[in-house]
Formats: structure tokens, C-alpha cells, sequence
């Protein structure tokens, strides 16, 4: 049976409401890194950058002992990780903090830093930063982008606004990068075109149904342009083109 339309407000766009994750990473990926951190017993765990926090609660999950502090700036995103830290019997434990990273970057065990250097700036100035705040003997899950292959300007041109060649290193460029700011690669992984696509789609997955919902609201042919360019950017920019790499570094 058709669903019955509605005409209620379109929901804001990227907010990640149907996600676990502000980023291209599964469930699995996630867990076996949450527990692959956690086993060294850290006691204390910073995330830079935190958004809604899952992956740091997924840590402070495996890490019983631990406590864990969360920072970002974009404030609805807090009320949700600490409603999900509540629900999972963590709200003892951590603590979300409203603002700019770099105001809050204090020491600690394992540090977290997941699609979010541009809280310092560029890469080489976030792992400069964070170079400075990992504990002796402690861990940095750092996580960016990086070129699969070098993006021809046709493709360049249908990504973001602005974006260039030079915005990314290849995946050996990105790793020399964590090496001269003083880390060693423990582990180097890649996601998937499966991690992405259940990012993107995601993403947009809240808007599609309410457009369906909604087709004649008057707001439905500006979210409807909106979402084709998003998923523009996607299909016809960066997929297959743009990786991402989650780095454990020591
Ligand atoms: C791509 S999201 C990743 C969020 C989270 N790490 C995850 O993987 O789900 C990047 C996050 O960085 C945050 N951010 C960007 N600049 C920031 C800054 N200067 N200080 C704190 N957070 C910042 C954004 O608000 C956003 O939540």
C-alpha cells in the first residue's frame, strides 16, 4: 500500500541521522578497531573531532577502565552522543565538550581523530598537534582521505567546489606524512566501495524518503536539486577515486 504523504518540514541535510558513523566505516571495521585499541588498556581517551562520538563509545565500551573525552564543535551532534553515552551506561565515563578542538587538546592514552584534521588546519598541522598530545607509549587512530589514483580534472571538476589535485597525498604519500611527524605505522587500512556507499547513501537516505513522501511541497524541488548534486559529487567525482585511510599509529 502506498505510504500516506505528509506534509511536514524537509529534513536538514547531512545530518547523519540514519548513520552510525559521520564517515565512510562498518560496524565491523569499527568494533575490531575498538577492541584492538582498547586491548592496550588505555585510561584515558581523547577524540578530536568527535561528531556524535560513536567510535569513542565503541572504545570506552572495550575499555572498561578507561574515561574518555569528546570534542567538536558542531553542537547537535553532542546532545546525540550523549544521549547514545546515557543509554549505554557511559555518561560516567565521558565527557562531550562543545568547541573548537584545538582549545581542548590535552594529553591522553589513545587519541582519536576521525575525518577531522581540518580542526587543525591541513594534515601535516593536525599531526604535528597530535604528535604532541599522544602519552608515551600511547596510540593515534588518525583518519583522511587520500587519491586511490590521481583525479583527472573532468572528475575534479564535478567534485567539491574548490577541491584540487593537490588536497589529498596518495595512500604512500599520506603514510610518509604520519612518518615524519614522528609516528610509526602500526596498522594501515582502507575502506571499502561497500563503506562508502553505505556512507553516502546514508546520508542522503532520510531526504530521498521525505521527498517521496512529499513530492509537492513547495520545498521538494529545491531539496530534490540539492540531493542530485550530492549524489553527483559522489558518482560522477569522487567514487572509486577518493579513499579513505584509518591509520593506528604509534
Ligand atoms: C567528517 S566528521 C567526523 C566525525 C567523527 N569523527 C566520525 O567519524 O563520526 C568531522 C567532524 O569534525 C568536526 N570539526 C570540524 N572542525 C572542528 C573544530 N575546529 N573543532 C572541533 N570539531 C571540528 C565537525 O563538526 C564534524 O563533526
Amino acid at each position: 500500500m502506498a505510504s500516506v504523504p505528509t506534509m511536514s518540514d524537509p529534513p536538514p541535510l547531512g545530518t547523519g541521522v540514519r548513520l552510525d558513523f559521520n564517515g565512510p566505516l562498518s560496524a565491523a571495521r569499527a568494533d575490531r578497531l575498538a577492541l584492538s585499541l582498547a586491548g592496550r588498556g588505555p585510561a584515558t581517551v581523547l577524540d578530536l573531532g568527535c561528531g556524535w562520538g560513536e567510535l569513542l563509545l565503541r572504545v570506552l565500551t572495550a575499555a572498561a577502565d578507561a574515561t574518555g573525552v569528546g570534542v567538536d564543535s558542531h553542537a547537535p551532534d553532542l546532545v546525540r552522543a550523549r544521549a547514545n553515552a546515557a543509554a549505554r551506561g557511559l555518561s560516567d565515563r565521558v565527557t562531550f565538550i562543545d568547541g573548537p578542538a584545538a582549545d581542548h587538546a590535552t594529553g591522553a592514552d589513545l587519541i582519536l581523530n576521525i575525518g577531522a584534521y581540518q580542526a587543525f588546519g591541513d594534515i601535516s598541522a593536525a599531526l604535528s598537534v597530535l604528535r604532541g598530545l599522544v602519552n608515551p607509549g600511547g596510540r593515534l587512530l588518525f583518519a583522511a582521505e587520500f587519491w586511490e589514483q590521481p583525479p583527472p580534472p573532468e572528475r575534479l571538476a564535478r567534485m567539491w567546489p574548490g577541491i584540487t589535485a593537490a588536497d589529498c597525498d596518495d595512500l604512500p604519500g599520506l603514510v610518509d606524512r604520519v612518518v615524519a611527524a614522528g609516528f610509526r605505522p602500526l596498522r594501515i587500512e582502507t575502506v571499502t566501495r561497500g563503506e562508502w556507499e553505505e556512507f553516502e547513501s546514508g546520508l542522503a537516505a532520510d531526504a530521498e524518503e521525505w521527498l517521496l513522501a512529499n513530492p509537492d511541497h513547495e520545498a521538494a524541488a529545491e531539496l530534490r536539486s540539492k540531493l542530485d548534486n550530492q549524489r553527483a559529487i559522489w558518482l560522477r567525482g569522487h567514487r572509486d577515486l577518493m579513499g579513505f585511510a584509518y591509520l593506528t599509529l604509534g
